[in-house]
């Protein structure tokens, strides 16, 4: 449980919900294509949400378990109802102390790159970088015109070829 109140789980595929919250914030997840992706990877994904008091999901993270060292969250979205609540950070906080427990070194999460200006993402940005994620490298996996940003967070202390 966050300060906020928040607690994040495990919990059973939700697409219909990531389709709901999905459509709270078209400034981020515009893209019908690109959404359609992410409801039908919500059916197969580890899915972590947060809900509220009546059981209604409010944020939904999707994660996949690269290797044994990494893994990465693969999606996130919180209702824009409840944005800047403490949905998000309890999301990140119980899916980085899972990998830990898992033995992961690395956690890894991809959005919109900094050399395209956009506010909405600008934040995006500012809060992985609150939650410990640090810029890696801007590249063109996405195409020229989305600059992807890779950041990675440490999730374990490691000693030299651990
Ligand atoms: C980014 C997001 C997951 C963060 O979750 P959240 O529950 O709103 O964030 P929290 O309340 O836990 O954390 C608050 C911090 O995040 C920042 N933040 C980022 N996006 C924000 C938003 N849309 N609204 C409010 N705060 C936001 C705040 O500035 C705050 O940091 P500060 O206290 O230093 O100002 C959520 O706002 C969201 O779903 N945004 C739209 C979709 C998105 O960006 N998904 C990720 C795409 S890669």
């Amino acid at each position: 449980m966050t300060e906020a109140g928040w607690m994040a789980q495990r919990d059973d595929a939700v697409p219909e919900d990531v389709e709901r919250l999905l459509a709270t914030v078209p400034e981020w997840f515009g893209r019908p294509e690109s959404n359609a992706e992410y409801i039908d990877d919500a059916r197969t994904m580890e899915t972590w949400t947060v809900r509220d008091d009546s059981g209604r999901v409010v944020g939904v993270t999707l994660v996949s378990h690269h290797f044994p060292q990494t893994s990465e969250i693969h999606f996130t979205v919180v209702d824009r109802s409840v944005h800047g609540g403490g949905v998000g950070t309890a999301m990140v906080e119980a899916i980085t102390e899972d990998v830990r427990a898992r033995g992961v070194k690395l956690l890894e999460v991809k959005t919109l790159g900094p050399s395209k200006e956009d506010p909405n993402y600008a934040r995006t940005r500012h809060f992985y970088e609150k939650m410990g994620f640090l810029p890696l490298e801007e590249t063109d996996l996405w195409g020229a015109d989305t600059p992807c940003l890779i950041l990675v967070k440490p999730v374990a202390n490691t000693a030299p070829g651990e």
